[in-house]
């Protein structure tokens, strides 16, 4: 099983810090050319890995924090992200409610993501559930 972080903002931080202290390598992208926070990844940790995003994507499970606006940017980096696992920590603060059709935004984010099924979001809150007690 492996785990990358999409956005490398003040909540990607705070995630691959948490990844750190559980001792779990984690793959970081933004739209940046990874030398540019290889750095900041540095000072987090030996196992926050940049990547190219089109790189990171290929984990078995992605945590998606990017902006709200981003998240149909991160999902054409796949053509399908069936059989993946996203932990959507999203936002959509301040986005109408139209544009979200009425739904949660949580929803409105998983419809963006071809080939991510709805049994995938169990999942994924399973398996959020079970990392979050690592992050003390
Ligand atoms: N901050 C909070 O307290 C808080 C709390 C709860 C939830 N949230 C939610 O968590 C999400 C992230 O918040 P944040 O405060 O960390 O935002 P942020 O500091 O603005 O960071 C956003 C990150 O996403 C990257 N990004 C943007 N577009 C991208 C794309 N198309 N592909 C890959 N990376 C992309 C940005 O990198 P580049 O633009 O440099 O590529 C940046 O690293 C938001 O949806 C927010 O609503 C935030």
């Amino acid at each position: 099983m492996n785990y990358a972080i999409i956005g490398f903002g003040k909540i990607g931080q705070a995630l691959a810090a948490a990844f750190a202290r559980s001792g779990i390598e984690v793959a970081v992208a933004t739209t940046r050319d990874p030398a540019s926070f290889a750095s900041a990844a540095a000072a987090i940790g030996p196992g926050i890995i940049p990547k190219k995003l089109a790189e990171a994507v290929k984990a078995d499970i992605v945590f998606l924090a990017v902006g709200f606006a981003s998240h149909r940017d991160v999902a054409k980096a796949l053509p399908t992200w069936k059989g993946k696992t996203i932990v959507d920590v999203t936002n959509a603060y301040g986005v109408p409610p139209e544009e979200l059709g009425g739904q949660p935004s949580s929803r409105a984010v998983a419809q963006a993501f071809t080939g991510f099924l709805a049994d995938q979001t169990r999942r994924a809150f399973g398996r959020w559930t079970a990392c979050a007690g690592a992050w003390k």
